[in-house]
């Protein structure tokens, strides 16, 4: 049995470790051969496919990013070329199945978020046997408990919160930390609580500026001359709207998010006159080696899904349903993005100690 493997979409920490898991578990276990796709879909149109020996997975679990590179504006279902100047779409699906099956590929392996996740659900129900595999920092795929790259994320954010700490206190600033996540607040909310912010904003929780500057008074009158904000690039303010960074055409989710960290801070430095700074973290939060957590995630993510490609149970994706791995349909698990209940255990806790959310 011959695999291709494809990682589709934003890059994240661990994806080395679910292709090596992938082609460790294929060739020494059941001796199947695995060919790797190169930059996504790209690859499967224009046949860029190389094989995976054990020997190019040697090594590779600790770097960061994807040694098959990635794409997230490759979709075959919606391909465009350029004719006479213009951009003309067409369903080139047909081309990328011949390309599958004149390289011998019984069965494609994909690893990637929503987006790459239901291309390949549209290949699967064009009788492409696929088995899917989740991956993206902001967690925010409601089939598995954790999606790897995440805990990589969380870890990167919280040592910036960190050293972050160390400005604030020693010029009595507030300083604001913008984090990555989309319209989910995962990644703000797990770094916030970790590096101890005082005020936490995400987009579950539309904002309100008065309780922001409630919060910061209040530290102040205890003689505490810093805050520390952590807020998600999604968070909006109560009857606003989130800020738009760019927008790029031709991937699933072309909006790019970006810019409320410099909003809350002018609003207030102009409200306050206190001193107010924005670090905003963006792409550092994808990059690096992965945390063991996720190193282990990724790992058992490969080998799973290997063992359905063995079993023949296609059209599904793995996934962490604590303690365990499981395997979902891919239509269930794609399209549900998983949210930051307002009333979780998480927010509770967070008040409890005295973050503010600047929502009361
Ligand atoms: O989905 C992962 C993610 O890093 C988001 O957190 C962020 O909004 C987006 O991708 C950035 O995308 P790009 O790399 O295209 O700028």
């Amino acid at each position: 049995m011959k695999i291709g493997v494809l990682t589709g979409g934003g890059d994240c920490p661990g994806l080395n470790a679910v292709i090596r898991a992938v082609v460790k578990t294929a060739i020494q276990q059941y001796k199947m051969e695995v060919l790797g796709i190169i930059d996504g879909y790209y690859g499967l149109v224009n046949n860029e496919i190389k094989e995976l020996a054990l020997e190019d997975v040697s090594g590779i679990m600790p770097r960061g990013g994807t040694i098959l590179g990635t794409s997230n504006v490759v979709n075959p279902f919606n391909y465009y070329t350029i004719v006479n100047g213009k951009k003309v779409y067409s369903d080139i699906s047909d081309i990328v199945i011949k390309n599958i099956k004149a390289n011998g590929i019984d069965v494609m392996v994909v690893i990637g978020g929503d987006g790459t996740l239901e291309i390949a659900h549209k290949f699967f129900k064009k009788g492409v046997p696929v088995v899917g595999i989740p991956k993206t920092i902001d967690n925010d795929l409601s089939a598995t408990d954790v999606t790897f790259g995440f805990d990589t994320a969380i870890l990167t954010a919280t040592e910036a919160i960190d050293k972050i700490h160390t400005t604030a206190e020693s010029h009595h600033r507030v300083m604001i930390v913008e984090v990555m996540g989309r319209n989910a607040g995962w990644i703000a909310l797990h770094s916030g609580i970790a590096g101890g912010a005082h005020i936490i904003l995400i987009p579950e929780i539309p904002f309100n500026y008065d309780e922001i500057l409630k919060k910061i008074y209040e530290r102040k009158g205890k003689g505490k001359h810093f805050s520390i904000i952590v807020v998600a690039e999604g968070a909006k303010p109560k009857g606003g709207d989130v800020v738009v960074k760019r927008f790029v055409a031709d991937t699933t989710e072309p909006i790019r998010l970006g810019g409320i960290g410099n909003k809350v801070a002018d609003e207030i430095e102009k409200i306050t006159g206190f001193e107010t700074r924005v670090t905003t973290l963006g792409h550092i939060q994808r990059g690096g080696s992965p945390s063991p957590f996720d190193r282990i995630l990724a790992t058992r993510f490969g080998a799973e899904a290997v063992q359905l490609v063995a079993k023949g149970d296609f059209g599904k994706m793995v996934s962490l349903r604590t303690p365990e791995i499981i395997a979902v349909p891919l239509g269930e698990a794609i399209g549900r993005q998983k949210k930051v209940a307002t009333d979780s255990s998480y927010i509770r806790t967070a008040k409890m100690i005295g973050i503010s959310f600047g929502d009361q």
